[in-house]
């Protein structure tokens, strides 16, 4: 049976122009010409677990401008169920993103529809929540929709992911929801202080903690240790929804293979994902990252 995985969070249009380099506070560059891409980091978690052949429910909201009906074709043409996507008529979430020539970038987001997700837009998909094996999370719609999202999740028996992204403090009583928390270095300094390592995250109802590395891969942390996850080699364009792409292949695949061989699979999507500009036009297929997992690292 295919894994079933919920996803609430956001949805938006992204609004990408690549530099040469990315430019400093006060400083005007020329960029390329304008291209509009589909994003927002529940979209893309969920497109992740869809293309690695789970069963997807998505759960957030949009606007009613031009952008809403065009990312919710783009998750239907990946077979995710968007029933329950609430709209309204002000504007959808969009994401002004600058992709360097080195492969840096910055994200912006005008949550737009996203920061209007309610806790009765969570209540009113609760059986999907509750049917689901693995829920994921983020932190682009507010907080207590997310925290009620968990605690449906919780008491169904239902693994919740979250990856705390954009960085914000958490209160105890969402990680006492939490099973994986799954962050990068960035959010954990934020979340944990700079010299932290993953392990001080290790609370609440927090049973693992990884932390995605970029091009040195990952490291998982448990009360039982710690284990590294080599990285695979790729040519990397545009880091956009690499993380995404982790999380999605990790949440759709945790429960069939395990979380050791899970780890792999995830850090092989996160990969692929860097090689292509766009959030979920990057996202890759279970066949590509059976490919790679298949030619190895270093390929
Ligand atoms: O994680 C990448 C995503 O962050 C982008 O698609 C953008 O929309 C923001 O949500």
């Amino acid at each position: 049976m295919r894994t079933r995985v919920a996803v609430v969070g956001s949805i938006n249009q992204d609004l990408v122009v690549e530099t040469a380099a990315l430019p400093a506070p006060g400083e005007t560059v020329i960029g390329s010409e304008l291209a509009r891409f589909a994003g927002g980091k529940g979209a893309n978690q969920a497109v992740a677990a869809a293309r690695m052949g789970a069963a997807v429910a998505f759960v957030g909201r949009v606007g009613g401008d031009h952008s809403a009906a065009w990312l919710l074709d783009g998750l239907r043409r990946d077979g995710i169920d968007v029933a329950r996507v609430s709209r309204d008529d002000g504007a959808s979430g969009t994401a002004l993103i600058t992709v360097a020539a080195d492969g840096g970038n910055t994200i912006v987001v005008a949550p737009g529809a996203n920061w209007r997700l309610s806790i009765d837009d969570v209540e009113a998909a609760r059986s999907a929540i509750e049917s689901s094996d693995a829920l994921l999370l983020q932190l682009e719609v507010p907080l207590d929709a997310t925290k009620r999202a968990a605690e449906i999740a919780r008491a169904s028996g239902s693994t919740v992911f979250l990856n705390p992204s954009p960085a914000a403090p958490l209160a105890d009583a969402l990680l006492a929801l939490v099973d994986l928390l799954v962050l990068n270095q960035t959010e954990l300094a934020i979340l944990a202080g700079a010299t932290a390592a993953g392990s001080a995250l290790l609370t609440g109802g927090v049973s693992t903690v990884v932390v995605t590395l970029g091009a040195a891969g990952a490291e998982c942390f448990t009360r039982a240790g710690t284990r590294t996850v080599p990285p695979f080699l790729t040519r990397a364009v545009d880091p956009t929804a690499a993380g995404d792409a982790f999380l999605g292949a990790l949440a759709a695949t945790a429960k069939e293979l395990g979380l050791e061989h899970a780890l792999d699979f995830a850090s092989a999507a996160g990969a692929l994902a860097t090689t292509r500009l766009g959030a979920q036009s990057s996202l890759p297929t279970r066949a590509e990252v059976e490919t790679l997992l298949r030619t190895g690292r270093g390929g």
